[in-house]
Parts: structure tokens; sequence; C-alpha cells
């Protein structure tokens, strides 16, 4: 066995013993270092291949969003976008959308300021504007509650093809045949009476449109091809008087209440004084502006504890009495919120208005601090 080992006469035993044993050890190290680079280089291409598969799909993306933006996608139900953003927002009398009209100029004296995004629409877009009485605007119904179902694949947003009515008591048209706000895209279209224009401003009347309201854009009102004699509606839409009450008065501490709650609000206010203040309230009020689950709930209980009043601050008002005998004390009491001023009142079963009390809303936001106020359009009024 030993010689057969040894073949190699020049080679010592001694030699080979220990070449074979540091091709061994040496190997062994080698290999390891080997496999270590392997595993690095495969590391490493994995780590290339993956920031090459990430950049591949970042230029996808952009690729697809592009696509998306500039060409109507037929493929697939996405929507598709376009560029468009609110140019300002609509500072109006009406608080809340109970009371907001349902329909424009119906309340002659309804006031809003339309102040524009100065960082949008420098004060020269509306050079011109003054000289037209009337305007369209397009806006956003910003405080439907279902507007997040709206981002939603259509199958699954459930936007109801009919809605009820208000001047069919309930009954329903297709959404289409309506103004209704609850639309598959959430835009309104309204028209108001121009006032005044200043700086990046337009005081407006006539509105039907709730604070805080989004514009998207304005259009001046142009008769001559706007108003068409010929046009016919169906008759629902002709019964305007559906919604008219039969009559607007005010509790005998009425006047004197608004005139002490006056100081707290004027600051905000579009109006000039606590009398025209309440020409808006008979204005607003002398429409049903109830909703109609409101005005089919039966009359039977009257939340006492809810009756506004100017609370300690009225002690002066001591003939003052927020339910009188002589109103019928089954009546609700319901709010009509105009700027910061609370205003509470019922109606009996004959559309008889009776316009209790009025108070200052407890919160003012902070956003109230920029209203722009009566003596801002003073001198443009006349
Ligand atoms: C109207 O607003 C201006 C500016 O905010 C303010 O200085 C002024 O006092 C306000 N007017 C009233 C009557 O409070
Ligand atoms: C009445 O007032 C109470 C407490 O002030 C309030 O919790 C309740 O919601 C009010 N009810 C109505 C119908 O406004
Ligand atoms: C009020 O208006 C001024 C100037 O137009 C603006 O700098 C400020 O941010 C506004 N404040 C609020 C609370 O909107």
């Amino acid at each position: 066995m030993g010689d057969s080992t040894a073949t190699s006469p020049w080679l010592p035993t001694t030699f080979i013993v220990a070449a074979i044993t540091a091709y061994f050890i040496l190997g062994k190290k080698w290999r390891a270092i080997e496999s270590k680079v392997r595993d690095l280089e495969t590391s490493l291409k994995s780590s290339l291949d993956k920031c090459a598969a990430e950049r591949q799909g970042r230029i996808r993306a952009q690729q697809e969003l592009r696509k998306a933006l500039l060409q109507p996608n037929t493929d697939n139900l996405e929507p598709t976008s376009y560029p468009m953003i609110p140019i300002g927002t609509v500072q109006s009398c009406f608080s809340t959308r109970n009371g907001t009209p349902r329909q424009p100029l119906l309340v002659p004296l309804a006031r809003a300021c339309l102040m524009f995004d100065p960082t949008r629409v420098p004060p020269a877009s509306l050079e011109g504007l003054e000289e037209y009485s009337h305007i369209w605007i397009i806006y956003v119904f910003h405080l439907n509650t279902d507007l997040d179902k709206l981002w939603l694949e259509p199958s699954r947003s459930k936007i109801k093809a009919k809605v009820r009515v208000p001047r069919l008591k309930g009954g329903k048209k297709g959404v289409y045949a309506t103004r209704t706000p609850h639309r598959p895209s959430p835009i309104g279209l309204t028209v108001a009476k121009i006032e005044a224009v200043q700086g990046h401003m337009i005081l407006l009347s006539g509105v039907d449109l709730v604070d805080g309201t989004p514009v998207l854009d304005v259009k001046p009102y142009l008769p001559y091809c706007d108003s068409i004699q010929e046009s016919m509606v169906p008759e629902w839409v002709k019964e305007d008087s559906l919604l008219a009450v039969a009559s607007v008065i005010f509790s005998d501490g009425f006047h004197s209440l608004l005139a002490y709650c006056w100081d707290s609000v004027e600051r905000t206010s579009l109006y000039s004084s606590p009398s025209e203040m309440k020409k808006l309230i008979e204005q607003v009020l002398s429409w049903d502006i109830r909703s109609s689950s409101q005005r089919h709930r039966p009359h039977k209980s009257l939340p006492t504890a809810n009756i506004s009043s100017c609370g300690e601050d009225c002690e002066g008002e001591e003939s003052f009495n927020p339910v009188s005998e002589k109103c019928d004390p089954t009546l609700i009491v319901y709010h009509l919120i105009l700027e910061d001023l609370d205003i509470s009142y019922m109606i009996d079963y004959n559309g008889n208005v009776l316009v209790d009390s009025v108070a200052p809303v407890s919160r003012v936001p902070k956003s109230n601090q920029n209203r722009s106020n009566y003596t801002a359009w003073k001198h443009k009024l006349g």
C-alpha cells in the first residue's frame, strides 16, 4: 500500500502529506470565500433586479397615470380625472343646509360673499363682472353625507336613480329630472344677483348656497341665450306655492331680543341692522324650509328645554316669555341658523309661522374672523 502512494520518486512522502493537508485546509477556506462571494453576487444581482423592477414599475405607473389623465379610459370603469379645484368659497348667511332655500332668488335678501382664492384668481379676473346683473355659479355639494361613496366603483357606490321630491310630498323622480344634491357628480348650478364686486370678492344676493360652499366656476348670466321663452316644465315643478307658508308673525319681544343679540354678531354680518336681519328672517321663513320628514312627523311633543333665548343675558327682557300661552303647546320648535344667530320658530297646522326667539350661536368658528361684513360693502351698495 505504502509503495503505491509513493509512485513519484522525486517527491518525498512528507512533502506530499504536507501538500495534501495544505490543499484540504486552504481549499476549504477558499471554497468558503468562493461561496461567500457567490452569495454576495447573488444578493447584489437580486438587489439590482429589484431596483430595475421598481424603476420599471414606477415608470409604468407614471405612464399609466399620464394616460389616465390625458385620455378617456375605455377598457375599465375607473373615472377619468381632470384638473379642477375650487376657485373660491361662499360666505353665506345660511349657516346650515336646513334653512337654505331650494332654489335661487326665492329669498331676495339672502346675501353671500363669494371670496375667491387670491392665489388662483387674481382680482383682475373679475374685471368687468360688475357690469352684469346676475351670475351663474357652479359649485360642489360639499355637505353631502354620501360623498365618500362616490369614490367607489359605480356598482358599489349605490347611487339612487330616483329621489324623493319635496314638491311631490315624497313622490319620486329620476335624479336627472331634479336638482337634487345627491347625484353621481355632486355638482350644483345656481344663479345669483351681483350686488357689488370688490378686490377678490363678489357680494351676491338671492343665493341658495350654504356657508362654506366651494365654487368651481362662475359665468355671467346672458338673458338673450340663457332665458328661453318657449321652455316647458312638468306640472309638479310649477306648483311653487305648495311650499309657501300662510303667514309669518314675530313674538312680541322678538325685535328687542334681536337688537340685544346684534352686538355680538354685527362684526361678521352682511346686514346693516337688526331690522334688515328681521326682514331676511321673514323672507326665509315665508317658505316652508322643513324637510319632508320633519313636515310629516306628528306634532305632538314640545321640547321646552330646547327653546332658545339669550339666557342669563336676557334679564332685562322681563316681558319676554319664549312660549307664550297664546301659542299651541303641542307645536314643535324648529331652529333656523342665519349667520351667527339661532332663530326658533313654530308652525301650526294651517302653515302660520310664529318666530319665537333668537340667540347668538354658542360656537363661532375661528374661520369667521376673516368674514366680510356690511361695513366693507356699504360704500358700494349706495
Ligand atoms: C367689519 O370688518 C372690519 C374688518 O374685519 C372691522 O374692522 C369692522 O369693525 C367690522 N364692522 C363692524 C360693524 O363690526
Ligand atoms: C335639546 O337640548 C339637549 C341639551 O341641550 C340636546 O341634547 C338635544 O339634542 C336637543 N334636542 C333637540 C331636538 O334639539
Ligand atoms: C385672514 O386673512 C388674511 C389675509 O387675507 C390671511 O393671511 C389669514 O390667514 C386669514 N385667516 C384665516 C383664519 O383665514
